[in-house]
């Protein structure tokens, strides 16, 4: 398609009916926030021109979007309605010519499938609308449609006579506009309605009368078109994402025994024959290769590497951290900053200590290192290839494992190196 694309993000509302403190756009799901989920999608149509509409808490907002190049971010003002709000970000799209995509940042089950089939709906008619027939539609502007079924506006639900109340097809609130007659249209609006805003609805009506095409598209999937407004409502579209995120994952060969105990954020990868047993979080930023073993109750956080035959078992935390080809760290641990070497055992209850109060520190064990039950890994510290320690050894700070020695006691010494002043000490016999 050779017409260039500007996406607009509608989300200067206020998002009261959350109840938190947090704006309704910077909601968690699966990973990401809700405006970010958005802005993935739509950027998948590979738009040239990205605005961002916001206001109530615009700084937040803003900073959340610092690693996001190219976006235009414009300030509303005092949000006077969806017209209001598209009027601001044609000003910012000034001499752009092609399709504006108009789309809300709480809605984050919409496909880019979807909007990319309303926008090739929109091409030869002056604008494309998605419409739905979900089982609430309260609240919700209606489609009005002649007797031959075709379009003639959308009326909001608060101005809908009893009659038109009663539709069961619904706006969506996604459209996809020709800018040089989106132009025109919001220029036309008036707030002569019930809430006194500018509606970004009236331009359907508006073009229609001056004679242009308006075309709609149905929603196959009504649950696409599910908005946030409430934490009620997050959980659900959570639910339904998820989902979505197993279902991928599935289809390409990992066996997820309880998908209802299993948290799987976007962004993570996972190689086929990975078997992920309940009650497993694996957060977004995770790598896992094929051929391991994840849970039951194991917590995979960013940055998390586990290479192929790699096993994490029940009440094990990772972060930041690799480990190798058929590495083990079965039960109780918790590998932060670490460097787990091929084939390296981790026993039961080992902590990498990598925190000092104040820096990060690194671990690293080596290639087919047994670090026994118990042990405490005080980072920075090097475990070195075949290396041992015994069980509940205390490795302190800066300690150097030669590869092959066995090291026990606490603080952990090199078994067979007389420890002073203490005759029974480190005898190899
Ligand atoms: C709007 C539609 C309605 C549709 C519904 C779907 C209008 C007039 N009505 O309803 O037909 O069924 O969405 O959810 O468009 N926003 C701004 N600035 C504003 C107003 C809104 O950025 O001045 C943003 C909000 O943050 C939100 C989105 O636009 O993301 C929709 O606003 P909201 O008030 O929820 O929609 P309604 O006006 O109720
Ligand atoms: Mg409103």
């Amino acid at each position: 398609m050779s017409r260039p694309l500007a996406v607009v993000v509608l989300a200067a509302g206020k998002g009261t009916r959350t109840k938190v403190s947090l704006p309704k756009v910077l909601l968690p799901i699966c990973g990401r926030t809700l405006l970010a989920t958005v802005l993935d999608e739509v950027g998948e149509l590979g738009p040239a021109r990205t605005v961002v509409v916001l206001h109530h808490q615009k700084d937040r907002v803003e900073a959340t979007l610092a690693d996001r190049p190219g976006l235009t971010i414009v300030d509303q003002g005092e949000p006077r309605g969806t017209g209001h709000a598209v009027q601001v970000a044609m000003q910012a799209l000034e001499g752009f010519d092609g399709d504006v995509l108009i789309c809300y940042g709480d809605m984050p089950l919409l496909s880019a499938g979807t909007y990319a089939e309303l926008r090739d709906a929109a091409a030869g008619h002056a604008a494309s609308i998605l419409t739905a027939f979900p089982d609430d539609v309260a609240g919700l502007g209606r489609i009005l449609r002649d007797e031959d079924f075709q379009l003639r506006g959308i009326r909001e639900d608060r101005d809908c006579s009893e009659e038109e109340r009663a539709i069961d097809e619904i706006n969506v609130g996604v459209y996809c506009y020709d800018a040089a007659r989106l132009r025109p249209a919001l220029a036309a609006l008036s707030d002569d309605n019930v809430q006194g805003e500018l509606y970004l609805t009236d331009t359907v009506a508006h073009l229609l009368e001056a004679g242009e095409s308006v075309e709609s598209v149905v929603c196959e999937d009504p649950t696409e078109a599910l908005g946030v407004n409430s934490l009620v409502q997050l959980a659900e579209a959570r639910a339904v994402l998820q989902t979505r995120i197993h279902e991928q994952h599935l289809a390409a060969g990992v066996l997820i025994e309880d998908p209802a105990t299993t948290t799987i954020d976007h962004g993570v990868t996972i190689g086929a024959d990975t078997v992920v047993l309940p009650n497993t979080v694996i957060r977004t930023g995770v790598t896992i290769g094929s051929g391991c073993e994840v849970g039951p109750f194991a917590h995979l956080r960013d940055g998390a590497v586990l290479e192929d035959g790699a096993a994490v078992g029940n009440f094990v935390e990772v972060k930041k951290s690799t480990l190798g080809p058929g590495a083990k760290a079965k039960h109780l641990a918790y590998l932060g900053d670490a460097e787990i070497g091929a084939k390296a055992n981790i026993g039961a209850g080992t902590i990498t200590a990598n925190y000092d109060g104040k820096n990060k520190h690194r671990t690293v064990v080596g290639e087919g290192a047994f670090v026994g039950s118990g042990t405490v890994l005080v980072a920075p510290v090097h475990v070195g290839a075949g290396a041992r320690t015994g069980a509940g050894a205390i490795v302190t700070r800066n300690a150097e494992i030669g590869a092959g020695e066995t090291w026990v006691g606490v603080p952990a010494r090199r078994l067979g190196v007389p420890v002073p002043g203490d005759a029974a000490g480190g005898d190899e016999s």
